[in-house]
């Protein structure tokens, strides 16, 4: 609420004064559903949110940083990203702008650079990731594995991943790793066993490549159901390809979030209009594979929450960039910009079940990202241009 306090400030408060915009995602705390707040301050102290209110009215804390005309939100929150892998696939990308169809087959390239990498190897390619999100304005991101598609191989990319994010993701069902190609079966019974047991102490979430090339929906269904009794929470790569079941699959296992949601039936909306399973659009992935961009507009029209991230990956999308994301979902998705800057901050936040990040209220993670800009339309009004200024991370 505006002007709401969270007991006294400590020695190292730090006040941002004279936001021109506040991006809040609080609807309680301002304008519409961005929440928005006009000639806005916040105060945060030991990692969170203490104060939001107007700057006349902002008390005093140890420091003080104005922004004087800047638009200020929630950092981004990238809820779908494939950071471990060795390698690129920059031929593969020219041979595709040059006509060639994308395939999942693709991914097998990256398998094999990565298993054949050394740890220290995967950790720097990690780590430039990680910075070149944060960069960009990503405080929150999710990391999955599924480069490895061995036992040793999936285990050491989540343990990696752990060291750069608590949302890590087992994605063991990637695709069918070479040595079982003639043997699916073989490799879901390795996935849902041995893999997912070695897994599971890494990762939070569990999600599957359920379309062409890679698993069919009974596969899919055995995957996350062994993960939900390792304690694993769902999550689906869904309808990237073409119509299929994944969205029901992802729906009827409460997962968090259906990603891509390309190809969608006015029966995949009803689905996931009638559930809590965010439908996270990946406009790099259309962009990099010349696909057809989901119909987004339809979808928040039907009553889907939907986010936007970034599925950052050597093959189909390799962007760690959120305001890439936003400016693409604006042009070819139908969004408003206001609609994707939401997706991108509280969609995200909602796609990875997550209430402390996403939003600028009392009591939220002092995640903050001041813009080079006085709107959060500039995001994209103006594409390709590095607007943001400064990234503030709680802790
Ligand atoms: O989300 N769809 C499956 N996985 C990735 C692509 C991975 C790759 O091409 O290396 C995705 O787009
Ligand atoms: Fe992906």
């Amino acid at each position: 609420m505006t002007g709401e306090r969270l007991g006294s400030f400590g020695p190292g408060a730090t006040a941002v004064t004279g936001i021109a915009e506040l991006v809040t995602n609080d609807p309680a705390a301002g304008e519409g559903p961005l929440g928005l707040v006009r000639d806005a301050a916040l105060v945060v102290d030991g990692g969170q949110v203490v104060w939001v209110g107007p700057t006349a009215r902002c008390p005093a804390a140890d420091t003080a940083i104005a922004v004087d005309g800047a638009a200020v939100l929630p950092g981004f929150v990238d809820s779908h990203a494939h950071l471990v892998f060795a390698g690129d696939r920059a031929a593969e990308f020219a041979a595709r702008m040059a006509g060639e169809p994308y395939a999942a087959g693709g991914i097998q390239d990256t398998v094999a650079r990565t298993r054949a990498a050394a740890d220290d190897v995967l950790r720097a390619n990690l780590g430039r990731l990680a910075a070149e999100l944060r960069r960009s304005g990503t405080t929150t991101f999710e990391v999955k594995s599924g480069y490895g598609l061995t036992v040793a191989d999936e285990e050491r990319s989540l343990r990696l991943a752990r060291e750069v994010t608590p949302e890590t993701t087992f994605l063991g069902a990637h695709v069918v790793a070479p040595e079982y190609a003639d043997d699916p079966a073989g490799y879901v019974d390795l996935v849902t066993g041995p893999m997912l047991a070695a897994c599971a102490p890494h990762a939070r979430w569990v999600d599957v490549f359920c379309d062409r090339g890679a698993f069919d929906a009974d596969q899919a269904r055995a995957v996350l159901a062994a993960g939900a009794a390792r304690g694993l929470m769902p999550r689906v790569h869904a309808n990237q390809l073409q119509h299929g079941d994944g969205i029901r699959v992802a729906v009827e296992a409460g997962a968090a979030s259906a990603d891509h949601c390309t190809f969608t039936t006015e029966a995949d909306l009803e689905l996931l209009s009638g559930s809590r399973t965010v439908a996270t659009l990946l406009p790099g992935a259309e962009f990099s594979t010349r696909a057809p961009y989901p119909d987004g507009r339809r979808m928040l029209d039907a009553g889907v929450t939907v986010a936007l991230a970034t599925d950052c990956n050597p093959g189909s999308s390799y962007t760690t960039s959120m305001p890439f994301c936003i400016a693409v979902a604006v042009r070819e998705m139908g969004l408003t910009p206001a609609e994707a800057v939401w997706a991108a901050t509280a969609g995200g936040a909602a796609a990875l079940r997550r209430d402390d990040v996403g939003r600028l209220a009392v009591g939220a993670r002092a995640d903050v990202v001041v813009l080079d800009a006085p709107s959060h339309v500039h995001l994209s009004y103006r594409p390709g241009v590095d607007l943001v200024a400064r990234v503030l991370e709680a802790g």
